[in-house]
């Protein structure tokens, strides 16, 4: 399998595993950039010297290209991060934004980030920030739609796919959001996608590094299991309705916004880590995973979701055009 994106990254597969805070650490983006695809650490957050520890690790492990995340909202871990991955000589930069896309920011920074030989794989929520980031000269565009892990977007996985490929076409377009299985990217191709963006469907393989209660949590979910929490910050994110969850949304309904927002960090304080590193995920726990927890019923080696993934995706779509 081959395309622009492919070209663009330098990789086998046109299969990135999204960003995910203390989530996709080194171990898995190894194993994904092993396995032909970009791994992409979950760097958002993360100091410096964290980076540039994660990128070592990669680096002893593999050869192959990876990206790390940057969040593109103004504040110090812009800077910490966008230096960071200067410094470390990664060579994709993911960046991503929890508002809307500003030209100005986004052409400095990418401007910034192309002249160390960084490629830019921008991922975004709506048309006008897809526009932003093909004009600001984004290299790889990914659409993510609302139904996509971590922090809901704004759109329409099906919809936002659409929008973007019909009004882009300079840049290679990554449909994201809701994918578990290589049929969903064949009907993503038709659309116009050139590649899928996984998260939470890396998260339940037995190379990510986290506690084998959150994978078990996620194979176990069903749709309607997942949740929408935290609208009262500013940044509701998907999570498993455990007993954590219900308290949180219990705060959200019994208060005014802004009376419910510093309610809601105090009692969700630490809740990834919980169920991360610690493994519970029913009472202090947050489990992040987006609506396709329903399409995904076991924990797989990540080889499935990158080379056979894409073997499948593509006799899907030999299948597909023989229908007609
Ligand atoms: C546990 C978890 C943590 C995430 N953290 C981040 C993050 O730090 N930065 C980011 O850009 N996206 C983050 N995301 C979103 C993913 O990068 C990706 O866009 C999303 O998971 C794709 O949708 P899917 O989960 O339906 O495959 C996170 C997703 C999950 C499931």
């Amino acid at each position: 399998m081959s395309n622009r994106v492919c070209d663009i990254l330098g990789i086998e597969y046109p299969v990135i595993q999204g960003a995910m805070a203390w989530t996709s650490m080194s171990p898995l983006v190894v194993a994904v950039s092993e396995a032909g695809g970009l791994g992409v650490l979950g760097s958002g957050f993360m100091p410096a010297h964290i980076i540039a520890a994660q990128v070592e690790e990669v680096r002893k492990a593999t050869d192959k290209p990876f990206a790390a995340n940057l969040f593109l909202d103004p504040g110090p871990q812009l800077e910490i991060g966008c230096q960071a991955i200067i410094d470390n000589k990664v060579p994709v930069a993911y960046v991503d934004t929890l508002n809307l896309l500003e030209y100005d920011m986004a052409k400095k920074y990418y401007d910034r980030l192309h002249a160390a030989g960084c490629k830019i794989v921008a991922k975004i929520n709506c048309l006008s920030d897809a526009l932003v980031a093909e004009k600001a000269g984004a290299d790889v565009i990914i659409a993510k739609g609302v139904e996509g892990g971590g922090h809901c977007a704004k759109i329409s996985g099906s919809v936002l796919l659409a929008e973007v490929t019909q009004n882009i076409s300079s840049v290679p377009i990554v449909a994201s959001g809701g994918i578990a299985i290589p049929i969903q990217a064949a009907a993503c191709t038709v659309v116009g996608a050139e590649g899928v963006e996984m998260g939470t469907a890396f998260v339940a393989t037995f190379e990510c590094p986290v506690h084998e209660n959150v994978k078990n949590a996620i194979v176990k979910a069903q749709d309607i299991d997942i949740i929408s929490c935290g609208s009262c910050t500013g940044e509701p994110s998907w999570q498993i309705n455990n007993n954590l969850a219900k308290r949180l949304v219990e705060i959200e309904e019994t208060n005014t916004k802004v009376a419910a927002a510093p309610l809601f960090m105090e009692a969700s304080e630490g809740s990834l880590r919980i169920a991360s590193l610690e493994g519970e995920v029913e009472e202090a726990g947050a489990v992040l995973s987006g609506q396709v927890a329903g399409l995904i019923h076991s924990i797989r080696p990540v080889k499935e979701l990158v080379a056979d993934f894409c073997v499948e995706w593509e006799a899907c779509l030999k299948q597909t055009y023989t229908l007609m």
